[in-house]
């Protein structure tokens, strides 16, 4: 179980951020703290996170308002970095990464969907899916409306792709966000409130999308105020205050259909619950 805290040594991190961990989590946070200073003095947003997280998972960040939710993901994306500690993505050691590199390094690696959605109100929806790839130079330049055009199509938009985001649905908008978050085909999707503006049975559509992305490979990290939709995630981290209180594993319910563990934690495939110790035991 404590191998890993042994398998990193930081001076091994070169100048452009790439570190070769070898091992297997995607995601790790290692010791990270956020410390806001403020007229009040100083806030501790986050304390000493620890988190590890593996390709293909599908994690729910729940927690009341104000307990670290965002500040966590952005730790993750870099749109904001640790006070101190550890972020390492796949073979990038994140908080090393200056801005150009982050900027780049994110618009390649991570899909970032808000709340929001955060659309640029005056491009069309094609327009708006192309911009990452224009960003990040990803493919070449020719390919970009097709390509852009093949997303829309995934998330069953590509009838709406020549109008601007005003004149399409909130759910729609939204959909948008994703098939622009997914054009640089990242290893992962994070997603804050996705679905947080919109009406139920609009998330539920949005939800299910994401599901999708899981099942074909995608590793999502989803912040949600809503106990029903992360009931539906692989996994549950439970933040307070800053700290990581609880993180819940599901057992899953698609191939190989579990009816027991071997510690006996997991019952009905689909709702039985493992804990930390379980789920991370190498
Ligand atoms: N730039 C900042 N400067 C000072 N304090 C901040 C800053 N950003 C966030 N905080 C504080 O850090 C704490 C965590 O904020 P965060 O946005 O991560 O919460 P959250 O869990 O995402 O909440 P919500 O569910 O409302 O989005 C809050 O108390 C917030 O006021
Ligand atoms: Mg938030």
């Amino acid at each position: 179980m404590l191998k890993w805290l042994f398998q990193r040594d930081t001076r091994k991190i070169s100048p452009d951020g790439s570190y070769r961990h070898g091992n297997t989590q995607l995601i790790e946070l290692r010791h990270v703290e956020k410390v806001y200073a403020g007229a009040a003095g100083q806030f501790r947003a986050l304390k000493d996170i620890h988190v590890q997280i593996n390709t293909g998972e599908f994690v729910a960040i729940v927690g009341k308002s104000g307990s670290g939710k965002s500040t966590l993901m952005n730790m993750v994306t870099g749109v904001d970095r640790p006070t101190s500690g550890e972020v390492f993505v796949g073979d990038t050691a994140v908080h090393t990464l200056n801005e150009d590199q982050m900027a780049r390094w994110r618009g390649r690696t991570i899909g970032v969907v808000y709340q929001f959605f955060q659309l640029m109100p005056s491009l069309t929806v094609v327009e708006n899916v192309m911009l990452p790839m224009d960003f990040c130079h990803t493919y070449p330049a020719h390919t970009f409306y097709r390509r852009s055009m093949e997303i829309l199509e995934q998330v069953d938009l590509a009838d709406q792709a020549h109008k601007f985001p005003s004149a399409i649905s909130g759910g729609q908008q939204q959909r948008v966000a994703i098939a622009r978050a997914l054009v640089n085909a990242p290893a992962i999707i994070m997603a804050d409130e996705p679905t947080g503006n919109l009406d139920s049975r609009t998330a539920d559509a949005v939800f299910q999308l994401f599901e999708r992305l899981v099942i074909r490979g995608k590793t999502l990290l989803l912040v949600t105020h809503d106990p029903d939709l992360a009931r539906r995630a692989y996994r549950t981290i439970t933040i307070t205050d800053g700290a990581i209180v609880a993180d819940q594993a599901r057992v899953r319910d698609d191939p190989p259909p579990i009816t027991a563990d071997a510690d006996g934690s997991a019952s009905v495939a689909g709702q039985a619950v493992v804990t930390t110790e379980a789920y991370h035991a190498d």
